[in-house]
């Protein structure tokens, strides 16, 4: 055979046969392989097939974990793909992140892998198998024509390795259909949204009616709310993380101030670019888009083009977090004034708003509903645009109605931990309409934004966006603000930015 040919499903192969069995790479080079070529790859390599590794420092946490869920689904069996790498055009990707539940539950990141938790036939508990890619076969060529061979990508873990850093059995991924297959007969259960053909092939293994279907579809959601109930209350090495996360975004602030001139050099993007590295250099990524807002584009509230000019005179709202190596995001913003100095109006707007967070935060502890905080902030604001005759009160009448959100637009707040809004799909009673617990992690984020073509408020206010936003943990005996390095309050925030900025 003058040329490698085969089929996708060999492409992350393991197997063993003589015979070729992948698509090699379409960009030219490497198409027609010469038997000798492929001979000689095939030959001449140190045995890197065993490096003896010690558990991830989560891997306690998360057996906790899945002892949990198994609890919660005696006798089911249960999906808990990562995802697959979502084609960006041709054969390049997007940058793969695992689902948060997948990691939350396994402490890995693998694209592909997949947590099967296995009923204990006619009693409680489930045998916990990860399912992952092996290490690139080099017999078949697949190490090094097959664009996600491991000289392309970089090496994989044997499924030794991988055991023996997640404390999970592991299992070549490649079988995960037949075994599903082939397994008893057993209530299954998926994390619907990472893996389409997984859920395919579960719906075909049913082989169910349309409303059967209806039903299955139920009753996979309920895997993701216990999920996100779960997941509500953080453990402790989740709050080193999250901290983590807070420390490398503050820093990541103290960048951007420091490089403001050059913003109003070039545009937002050199804010968003700057905060960008932090976030790289210090973990995988940001947690959610950058908002790099300034002047008029603060009152977007998901300004993510970062292609305006910033001005001095203006103000820019930064919100923005970094995510650490393991995933916890951190979720802060901060508006400071580009020259360094608040306008009177903008002051007074800003102050405002910290006043709103400053009752939010203090309404944060255990016990409290979790609606507490956001009235709090929320009549604290209120009560600010009525003293300043844009509502007419009373406070009560103007929150009923809920006129404020026209300047407020936003809720206070919401959970934070691998996603940035964090267990969003968790049971109304124990997350929206619950209490809060110690060991919950929060946002507390007011803000006001006038828009610029708003003819309800003076001119003067026009074009003026304000949101201050930090991350509370709920403590034992009330809570603890983890990006409490950031200065907030106006004058500090001035002091900041003096000390910050270049000399001019
Ligand atoms: N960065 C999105 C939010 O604050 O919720
Ligand atoms: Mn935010
Ligand atoms: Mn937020």
């Amino acid at each position: 055979m003058s040329e490698y040919q085969g089929q996708h499903a060999g492409e992350r192969g393991g197997e063993t046969t003589d015979a070729p069995v992948f698509t090699p790479r379409k960009n030219g080079m490497y198409q027609h392989v010469s038997e000798e070529l492929a001979a000689w790859m095939r030959t001449g390599w140190a045995d890197t097939d065993r490096r003896n590794l010690d558990p991830v420092e989560q891997a306690a946490h998360t057996a906790k974990r899945r002892a949990a869920l198994s609890a919660r689904f005696p006798g089911e069996r249960l999906v808990i793909p990562a995802g697959q790498l979502t084609t960006r055009s041709n054969d390049t990707e997007y940058p793969f992140r695992a689902a948060c539940d997948y990691v939350y539950l396994s402490g890995d990141q693998s694209d592909g892998g997949c947590l099967v938790f296995e009923p204990h036939v006619g009693g409680g508990g489930h045998d916990v198998t990860i399912y992952l890619y092996p290490r690139s076969n080099r017999e078949n060529g697949e190490f090094w024509l097959a664009g996600h061979g491991e000289l392309w990508s970089g090496r994989r873990n044997s499924l030794q390795e991988a055991s023996d850093l997640l404390g999970i059995a592991t299992h070549d991924v490649r079988e995960l259909t037949s075994v599903l297959r082939d397994a008893p007969a057993a209530p299954t259960r998926i994390l619907r949204g990472h893996d389409d053909s997984l859920e395919r092939l579960l719906a075909e293994l049913r082989g169910g009616t349309p409303d059967a279907e209806e039903a299955a579809a139920e009753r996979d959601a309920e895997l993701g709310t216990a999920l996100h109930d779960q997941r509500l209350v953080k453990d402790d090495w989740e709050i080193t993380q999250l901290q983590q996360a807070v420390d490398s975004t503050v820093r990541g602030f103290h960048d951007v101030v420091s490089a403001l001139p050059h913003a109003q050099a070039t545009s937002e993007r050199y804010v968003e670019g700057t905060f960008f590295l932090r976030a790289r250099v210090e973990g995988n990524d940001v947690g959610y888009g950058t908002i790099a807002a300034s002047g008029p584009n603060a009152t977007t509230l998901h300004w993510q083009r970062n292609n305006g000019p910033v001005r001095a005179g203006d103000l820019l709202l930064l919100d923005a977090g970094v995510e650490t190596d393991t995933l916890y995001t951190a979720d802060v913003t901060r508006t400071v004034p580009v020259s360094g100095t608040f306008t009177d109006v903008q002051r007074r707007v800003y102050d405002l708003v910290y006043e709103a967070q400053e009752a939010g935060i203090a309404a944060v502890a255990p016990g409290k509903p979790f609606t507490t905080y956001h009235e709090a902030a929320q009549r604290v604001l209120a009560e600010g645009l009525i003293a300043w005759g844009l509502l007419e009160g009373p406070v009560e009448r103007v929150l009923e109605l809920g006129l404020q959100r026209r300047y407020t637009l936003h809720g206070t707040g919401h959970m934070l931990g691998l996603d940035v809004h964090d267990c969003a799909t968790a049971r109304t009673d124990v997350h929206l309409y619950g209490t809060l617990e110690p060991g919950m992690v929060l946002t507390v984020e007011p803000g006001l934004y006038f828009q610029p073509d708003d003819l309800t408020v003076g001119e003067e206010l026009r074009g003026i966006g304000v949101r201050i936003e930090d991350d509370v943990l709920v403590t034992a005996g009330g809570n603890r603000v983890l990006s409490a390095d950031l200065p907030r309050r106006s004058s500090d925030v001035e002091v900041w930015l003096a000390e910050r900025l270049p000399a001019t």
